[in-house]
């Protein structure tokens, strides 16, 4: 039984890791051939998980079609806004097996089209003409690379076309430290996964001005009123915003340390220089920063007002400062909670 994953940063690392334990070989794809070298020399991944070793079934490579010949299922965990030319190389490939499931690892939205990340593989599949050969599924929720990677507790939700039997990969993909449930509402799963990185970077921002836990817990609570709405707006279920990739994923990602979009937002309010200078220093993907963008267009279209996204927004692309941000939004005008 062979997985083929595309990325070889963290998450793409940490999974094909787990997946190791239980599927006989794990090919990664990547484009950084330090990484793949390092990967394949030393058993550890020193850019992304320190020296957190390796299994030798896990193996790296630059060559696509290595990559993806005999796999039984292809995960993409590549930055969201770099799938959809990974998969325009993928759609290509002589050795693509027909009817893999294809799944995606990726927290975010293309910022060009508004789409979700499996609307992209969608697309591109179905340009191909390979739409009804394969699958489309997603795997999101609250899993840190770094505590995946040293077989701490996680549960994550896999979700993807109704007319396909996603049991039997739930089965395979699930373990002692990795555990996997199935929810239906793959647009839910989906859009609480990608936003909730945009209320990380709020909080992030809070946290470096200072502030303290009754603010974090208000940043979440109403961040998350503000996930559903748009959420619901755009076909997702109320129910999955409480669940593990909206919730969970939410608080997991607001107050960990390992979350980059959090700590990027803290980074943002402590440090002399810009946020785009902040960015272009970061060697790992802040998918927040582009979320934040799609998030507004999408608020724009639908007529959802989205308070907190637009203050994240503001302080990233139009210089605002947070603490005039934080400011306003306390003293918006006045509502009931429920509304
Ligand atoms: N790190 C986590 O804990 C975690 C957990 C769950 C989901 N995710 C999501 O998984 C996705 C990948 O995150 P990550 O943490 O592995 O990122 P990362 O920054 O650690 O690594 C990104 C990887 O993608 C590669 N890459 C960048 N541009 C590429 C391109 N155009 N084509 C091919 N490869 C390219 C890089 O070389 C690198 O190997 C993101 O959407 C992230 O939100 C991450």
């Amino acid at each position: 039984m062979k997985a083929a994953i595309l990325g070889t940063g963290s998450w793409g690392t940490a999974f094909g890791r787990h997946l190791a334990h239980k599927w006989d070989q794990v090919v990664m794809w990547g484009i950084e051939p330090s990484q793949v070298d390092a990967i394949n020399q030393t058993g550890t991944n020193p850019d992304f998980l320190g020296d957190i070793p390796l299994p030798p079934n896990l193996r790296a490579t630059l060559d696509l079609n290595d990559c993806l010949e005999n796999a039984l299922a292809l995960f993409v965990v590549v930055p969201s806004q770099a799938v959809r030319g990974v998969m325009a190389e993928v759609v290509k490939s002589t050795t693509f097996p027909p009817g893999i499931p294809v799944v995606n690892l990726a927290k975010g939205f293309e910022v060009s089209t508004l789409q979700r990340i499996s609307e992209v593989i969608t697309d591109e599949l179905e340009q191909a003409g390979r739409l009804a050969d394969h699958p489309v599924g997603v795997l999101l929720g609250p899993s840190h690379a770094e505590e995946v990677a040293l077989e701490q507790p996680t549960a994550v939700v896999l979700s993807g076309r109704p007319d396909f039997n996603w049991e039997p990969l739930q089965n395979n993909i699930s373990g002692p430290f990795f555990r996997v449930y199935i929810n239906e509402d793959l647009p839910g799963v989906e859009i609480a996964s990608g936003f909730k990185n945009i209320i990380a970077l709020a909080v992030g921002m809070t946290d470096g001005l200072g502030t303290g836990d009754n603010t974090r817990g208000t940043l979440m609570t109403r961040g998350m009123v503000e996930l559903a709405r748009i959420g619901c707006a755009l076909g997702g279920r109320q129910e999955t915003f409480f669940g593990l990739a909206g919730i969970g994923d939410m608080i997991t990602t607001c107050i960990s340390r390992h979350s980059r979009n959090r700590n990027f937002g803290e980074a943002v309010t402590t440090s002399e220089k810009n946020p785009q200078e902040i960015l272009a220093e970061s060697i790992q993907v802040v998918e927040g920063v582009f979320m934040t963008q799609a998030a507004l267009k999408l608020g724009q279209k639908l007529g959802v007002e989205l308070p907190v996204t637009k203050q994240v927004h503001d302080v990233l692309f139009s210089g605002k400062p947070p603490r005039l941000a934080m400011r306003e939004l306390m003293e918006r005008q006045l509502r009931t909670e429920l509304d």
